[in-house]
Order: structure tokens, then sequence, then C-alpha cells
């Protein structure tokens, strides 16, 4: 080899040489750029995680007996299934009409005296209202048929259930 040419392949070597080193440089910033950025949004990030987990969160689940979530929801359910008490008492319309407009309307179950009858009603009244007070929240079993306690509807109160007596009883035009 002659010097020149020795000359050439030296400085050929060297530009080659740095180019390599220039690449393997560049290869290198942009696997540790890569790296790092893989770090930002690394899965076993316990934010990353959970802000998938809210993301992913099923919109309902099915508990099993047993379940400690059950009791905790439970709970919640009877605070909402259970609102305030509300003191209310039906008027003599709204108890004849929720417990005994099913029997003493027409035709009048069982031998019902039907609401606003006067045949029916007349001797009945003629017994004085309190008797007819007294068996309606007693029940009772008279010649024609018998006449449940409240009606059936033992939920009732004494008053709820007397008003609706009163309430049948205006309803006979005793006046014609
Ligand atoms: C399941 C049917 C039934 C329901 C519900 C019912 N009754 Fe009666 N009721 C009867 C029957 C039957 C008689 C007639 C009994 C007889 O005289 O033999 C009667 C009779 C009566 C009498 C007359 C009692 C007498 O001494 O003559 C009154 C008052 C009365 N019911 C009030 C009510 C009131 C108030 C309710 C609602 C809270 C009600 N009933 C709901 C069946 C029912």
């Amino acid at each position: 080899m002659s010097t020149r040419d020795h000359r050439f392949f030296d400085s050929f070597m060297l530009a080659l040489g740095i180019f390599v080193g220039v690449v393997v440089g560049v290869v290198f910033f942009v696997r540790m750029n890569a790296f790092e950025a893989r770090d930002q949004f690394a899965l076993d990030d316990p934010e990353v995680q959970a802000a998938i987990a809210e993301r992913i969160r099923p919109v309902g689940s099915v508990l099993l007996i047993g379940d400690p979530e059950l009791e905790a929801a439970a709970a919640v359910t009877v605070a909402i299934a259970a609102p305030e008490p509300v003191d209310t008492v039906l008027t003599g319309a709204q108890t004849y009409n929720e417990a005994c407009y099913l029997c003493h309307s027409e035709p009048g179950v069982g031998g019902a005296p039907v609401i606003g009858n006067v045949e029916a009603w007349l001797p009945r009244i003629e017994q004085g209202i309190e008797i007819l007070h007294e068996r309606s929240i007693a029940g009772y079993q008279g010649e024609v048929g018998f006449m449940p306690a409240k009606g059936g509807r033992v939920d009732l109160s004494d008053a709820e259930v007397t008003s609706a007596v009163d309430y049948m009883i205006e309803q006979v035009p005793l006046a014609e």
C-alpha cells in the first residue's frame, strides 16, 4: 500500500469511526428517551392502575348472600326504602275506597250492604251508629254474610274504620 493509500485509509477509518459513533449515540439517546416515556405510562404505577380501574368500573354488580358488600348495600337500601314515617290518617272516603269498596260496592259481595242502598242500610242504621262502628272494627257474622274485622285491613286504625262507616251512612239518601 502506498503512503497515499495509507492516509486515505486512515482518514476513511476515522470518518467511519465518527459516523458509527454518532449513529450509536443517536440510537442510545432515542432508546433512553423511549425508556423514560415508557416509565411515564408504566402500567404498574398505582395512579395509572386506579385511573384504569375507574374507567373500566362496572355499572352494577351482583352481590351474593354472605358478600360483605351486601350488608352495606342493604343498609343503604333500607335507608332509602324507609322514609320518615308520615302520620297519615285516611279520611272516611279514602278508607272506604281502599278497604270497603271491594265488598260494599255493587252488587255487594257476600251479602254486604251496598253503599247508598236505602233498603240495605236503613235497618242497620236503626241499630244505632255504635253497633255499626263496633262491628266494622271487630268483625261481624250476620244473617246474610260475614263482615271481616276492619274489612280485612287490620292495619287501619279504629278511627279510620269508623269514619268509613260514617262515610257509607252519609251516602244513604235518607232524606228522600
Ligand atoms: C270481604 C267483604 C267485606 C269487606 C272488605 C268489608 N265488609 Fe262490611 N260487610 C260485609 C258483609 C258481608 C256484611 C253484612 C253482614 C251481615 O249483615 O250478615 C257487612 C256489613 C257491614 C256493616 C253493617 C254491620 C251491621 O251491623 O249491619 C258495616 C257498618 C260495615 N260492613 C262496614 C265496613 C267497613 C267500614 C269496611 C271497610 C273498612 C267494610 N265493611 C269492609 C263484608 C265486607
